[in-house]
């Protein structure tokens, strides 16, 4: 029966739902989950994935691959399911024309509506979720030979770029993750992607932990209605999370 589980940790059931309020309407919930705990619990968990989930695991190549898709599916039912007073199987989504997903069954206009938005890198999941389908959410971490001047060059404003002419080596690739995130956050919020050229808005104040997004267009604009937040993990990891609502308010849940 739907109404005698619930969940003490991510993997356990317990008896009785618990029942999770809804982030208000200046809040965005955050939750970060570290797969390495998870690895031996993945064939479980991949019993709440729909049919369209698991055969989306089983084309991908690499067992390490599927086994961080599946922990990052069941991990987002698993934390949705919590404020749906539903089990994390029954969590039903659908997605936009460019493949943002969303929950199905939520009405409201787009700023209305409880949205969320998950990112995935080689060591974690974030989710985040809001009273907004305006919602983004980009993790990444540390790779080895990453050519970040290259693509900050390529893909990013002037304006970004000239910063990174300021930054000693060892500030190079932090800076880029940290400005990558804040950009991927933003054109996820939208629902995009990086089909939106990323050097059509700038994230700026990141030196300072003052993030800001300018030069939006007018179609998501104004920049003062979005806001833009950072916040790491661990050294190596970044997260950013963008949402359309001024002064927002992360609130750290998982
Ligand atoms: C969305 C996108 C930015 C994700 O980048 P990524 O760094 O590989 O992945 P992340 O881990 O940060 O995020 C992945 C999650 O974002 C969500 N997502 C997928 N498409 C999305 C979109 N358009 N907007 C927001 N979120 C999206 C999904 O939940 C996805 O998880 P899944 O792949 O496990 O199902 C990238 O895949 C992209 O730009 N896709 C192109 C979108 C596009 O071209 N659309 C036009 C088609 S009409």
């Amino acid at each position: 029966m739907m109404d005698e589980f619930a969940w003490t940790a991510f993997d356990r059931e317990s008896t009785k739902t618990p029942s999770i309020e809804r982030p208000s309407q200046n809040q965005v919930h955050l939750y970060c989950l570290e797969f390495a705990p998870y690895l031996e619990a993945v064939s479980r968990l991949s019993e709440w994935l729909s049919e369209e989930e698991r055969q989306r695991a089983a084309r991908l190549r690499f067992a390490d691959g599927r086994d961080r898709f599946i922990l990052s599916h069941a991990y987002t039912r698993f934390v949705l399911a919590r404020y749906l007073g539903i089990h994390p199987r029954d969590v039903e989504f659908g997605t936009s024309e460019t493949g943002k997903p969303w929950v199905v069954g939520e009405s409201g206009g787009m700023e209305e509506r409880f949205g969320f938005n998950l990112s995935h890198c080689k060591t974690y999941v974030v989710v985040a979720v809001a009273p907004t389908l305006l919602v983004g959410v980009d993790v990444e971490e540390h790779r080895p030979n990453m050519d970040a001047l290259g693509i900050a060059k390529r893909y990013f404003a002037p304006e970004e770029f000239a910063v990174f002419e300021t930054l000693a080596e060892e500030e190079i690739e932090p800076y880029f993750l940290k400005i990558w995130t804040c950009k991927e956050a933003f054109v996820k919020a939208i629902g995009l992607g990086l089909s939106y050229s990323l050097n059509r808005f700038q994230a700026i104040g990141l030196q300072d932990n003052r993030p800001e997004l300018i030069g939006i267009e007018p179609d998501y604009g104004p920049s003062s209605a979005w806001s833009l937040r950072t916040c790491r993990p661990a050294q190596e990891v970044h997260i950013a999370i963008a949402v359309r609502l001024p002064n927002a308010a992360i609130v750290q849940c998982g």
